[in-house]
């Protein structure tokens, strides 16, 4: 059998490197706590909560609503409230009033056979030490399932958290969310002791927000027939039910069948005081001045002349006219009397500057501010609002784009754009706060895969570069939720759970342990499935998507948690309950393609995987004459999008190198290199080649495809099968970059053993003589 497990640990070891390996420490995973606390000290024995327990509390009502959210956790189980006694005597649970806890979320939770007692000075710390007392207990309260005893282990924590911006975000303009559902994701964020929720409010597709003094934002901007992401969404539901677009946000309108919604101001109102309850605090963001297209339809005096969509982005609104002003501010008085946080979030992002820059108004403006280029246009109309925001006692928040053309260092910078790395260095030095949601790996609309959960949980949340000084500036960070292809509440929950509880380790915790969080996670989802929770079942491992075998192979795939069900399809379709079960080992003696999906016993489905099992030959070696070591290289300073490019192209020269590098010669910042030699194996057997590669790269063997890993991307493993005779075999491994550095790494194993390099002396080829 392929031990997968082991390469993958290896992986592991490799990528942790020096700095996160001395984090590592030992986290105990018997106690089911995501995230981990600062200190947990494990003591004997256990408290038993019945319906004779009593709760005590302190004089002062500061933890009212603290303890009427324990209340609901518990009554549904035991059939009543708790009663509440006076005096903290034996069988009770005290809330207690601790002066001498200093964070603001900090908080003390002793269990005892005699007594539970959680000790915060504030209620958000209260709060953070009930939920952790309710993770604590068994996943059957969440479903307010009868049970006469809720059994608690004996313990001491001491619990404060490292960042004070633990965030999620969520784009309720590309695709809507019920108010409901809002609800449920606060719960969750509550659940993981997350305190920031973000809310992309607007956008080219949607307005969701009541503007009473512009009732045509959400009158006409918050509908849209159907758009090029509800099309392909649509397309995508033949396959995955997760991607039909909800019902309840479909209407007919004007006899047309149109997508959209909103919230009422006294929905969100509500809303806001449902988070608060949870001591979540919601971050409204009014995207301006681009990502305006649904305001600009419905108010097209907002542009400086033209609107509709320019070269990459949507016309912006126009930052020389007092109208647009006018209208910005009135938005933002209401939105400022609806949401109580200090900050607003003004976006910034992705402004398509040319019509500022073909407007007379535009020039004029700018020769009289002394403004040199649309960015400082773009300043300008910042720093305006921004003046306008601390009128009212408010703090903005951007994306990092702000930066380009210089802000104040009042403003708080989001940082999100992986490829502009010294964003948060340039923006922490300039006296920014910064709030750091990088694409990679937090933006949760990214496709999760095998590896998703374990970048998440290694995000250093301080990135490099920065001293101790400047790492000061960070505040936190947040995972970001697009929508655009994410058109239902299943497909959101698939998409940020289980990474988000990655996430709220990172940002709460100043301890890092893999393994413990995993298997902590494994008690998570009983918790998850009692919530109804869509989330991402763990991945199938012990195949590849090609294996090869010469006689007979075997089909073994370990459930990465007990209760699952694996089912599998060979004709060609997607798995379902009704598919065969594969609970031994299959033999397999044919070439089959197989399609494997796990089941919860509940029917949640996870991701369907296609592995084919090929039944090869050995591939005979070949003769060679006047062979040298090494590989010839012929190298394209050139940009192709995929290799196949370089077979049209021209070679920029020939080079020979002694292992499998880029030759020096060909490094430019888009190249493209075909590597021809052989590869003299030692040994008959069945090869496993291990392909990373930034750009894309394809590898034969022997003339049988190996790899394909090809394409523009980012670094990505691709593994392949071979079965090949000893001898010299034949090598041809095309690489292309697309700019923005490379990567190019190849590891081998034989019979299933460890992946190593491939020695460089295995690589011989023959000069072409001129
Ligand atoms: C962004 O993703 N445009 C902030």
């Amino acid at each position: 059998m392929f031990k997968h497990y082991l390469y993958a640990l290896l992986f592991t070891v490799m990528l942790l490197g020096v700095q996160t390996l001395s984090m590592a420490q030992t986290l105990d995973p018997k106690y089911p706590l995501i995230p981990y606390p600062s200190s947990l000290t494990p003591q004997q024995g256990s408290f038993t909560i019945t319906s004779k327990t009593k709760l005590v509390l302190p004089k002062e009502s500061i933890f009212k609503n603290e303890a009427e959210q324990l209340q609901y956790l518990l009554s549904g189980s035991l059939g009543k409230s708790l009663k509440v006694a006076k005096k903290a005597a034996a069988n009770t649970i005290v809330f207690q009033y601790d002066q001498s806890i200093n964070a603001p979320e900090g908080y003390r939770l002793s269990i005892t056979p005699k007594q539970v007692v959680l000790a915060a000075k504030e209620p958000a710390g209260m709060f953070r030490a009930v939920q952790t007392l309710r993770q604590l207990l068994p996943a059957s309260i969440e479903q307010q399932a009868a049970q006469a005893q809720l059994v608690l282990p004996a313990l001491q924590i001491q619990d404060e958290p490292v960042y004070g911006w633990r965030g999620m975000h969520l784009d309720v303009s590309r695709h809507f969310f019920t108010t409901d559902y809002l609800r449920k994701f606060i719960d969750l964020m509550a659940l993981y002791k997350f305190n920031k929720l973000h809310l992309h409010l607007t956008d080219d597709q949607g307005w969701r927000i009541e503007i009473k003094k512009y009732p045509k934002l959400t009158e006409e901007g918050a509908w849209r027939t159907f758009n090029n992401h509800d099309r392909d969404v649509i397309a995508r539901s033949k396959e995955n039910p997760d991607f039909a677009l909800d019902e309840r946000h479909i209407v007919q309108k004007n006899g047309q069948t149109m997508y959209g919604g909103f919230y009422t101001q006294e929905e969100m109102k509500d809303i806001i005081a449902y988070a608060a309850a949870r001591h979540i605090e919601i971050i409204p963001e009014i995207d301006m001045p681009g990502h305006m297209k649904a305001a600009i339809d419905a108010y097209p005096f907002l542009t400086c002349g033209e609107s509709g969509w320019g070269e990459t982005f949507s016309v912006p609104i126009c930052p020389c006219k007092e109208s647009t002003y006018e209208f910005a501010e009135n938005v933002f008085n209401e939105i400022i009397a609806l949401f109580p946080s200090q900050y607003i979030h003004l976006g910034a992002d992705e402004v398509e500057k040319t019509t500022w820059a073909n407007s007379a108004g535009c020039q004029e403006l700018m020769q009289r501010e002394g403004l040199k280029n649309v960015e400082e246009l773009q300043s300008y109309f910042i720093h305006r609002m921004q003046k306008f925001f601390h009128s009212k006692g408010k703090k903005l928040i951007g994306w990092d784009e702000m930066l380009e053309g210089g802000i104040n260092s009042d403003a708080v910078v989001m940082f999100w754009r992986t490829w502009a790395p010294n964003a948060p260095l340039h923006a922490a030095r300039n006296g920014n706060k910064v709030i750091m949601t990088p694409n990679s790996p937090l933006y949760f609309d990214g496709i999760p895969d095998k590896k998703s959960v374990y970048n998440v949980y290694h995000f250093n949340v301080v990135p490099k570069g920065l001293n101790a000084e400047e790492a000061k500036a960070i505040l936190g960070a947040q995972a970001n939720i697009w929508t655009e292809y994410i058109p239902s509440e299943n497909r959101a929950e698939y998409m940020y759970m289980p990474r988000m509880t990655a996430l709220a380790e990172v940002v709460w915790s100043d301890k890092r342990d893999y393994d413990s969080y995993l298997k902590r996670l494994q008690t998570h989802y009983k918790r998850l499935d009692a919530l109804d929770v869509n989330y991402r079942l763990p991945d199938l491992e012990g195949f590849l998507d090609v294996n090869v075998f010469t006689d007979n192979a075997t089909l073994d795939i370990p459930k990465p948690l007990d209760n699952l069900i694996i089912r599998y399809t060979t004709d060609g379709s997607q798995p379902t309950t009704s598919s065969k079960v594969l609970d031994k080992p299959l033999t397999i003696t044919e070439t089959t393609t197989f399609k494997v999906a796990a089941f919860t016993p509940e029917g949640l489905k996870g991701d369907t995987y296609t592995t084919t099992y090929e039944k090869q030959t050995y591939a005979k070696a070949v003769a060679a004459k006047n062979t040298k070591p090494g590989l010839q290289a012929t190298y394209y300073k050139a940009s192709f999008k995929n290799t196949g490019g370089m077979a049209k192209a021209t070679p920029t020269g020939v080079a020979e190198v002694a292992q499998l590098q880029v030759p020096r010669e060909a490094q430019a910042p888009s190249f493209g290199v075909q590597f021809r030699s052989y590869l003299e194996v030692p040994e008959t057997g069945i090869y496993t080649f291990f392909f990373t590669c930034d750009d894309g790269g394809v590898l034969r063997i022997a003339d049988r495809l190996v790899v394909d890993n090809d394409g523009l991307h980012p670094p990505q493993e691709k593994i392949g099968q071979v079965a090949l005779e000893k001898g010299l075999q034949p090598f041809a491994l095309d690489f292309i970059e697309g700019g923005g550095g490379y990567t190019l790494k190849l590891l081998y194993s034989k019979d299933g053993g460890e992946p190593q390099p491939i020695p460089a002396s295995w690589f011989k080829y023959a000069p072409v003589v001129q």
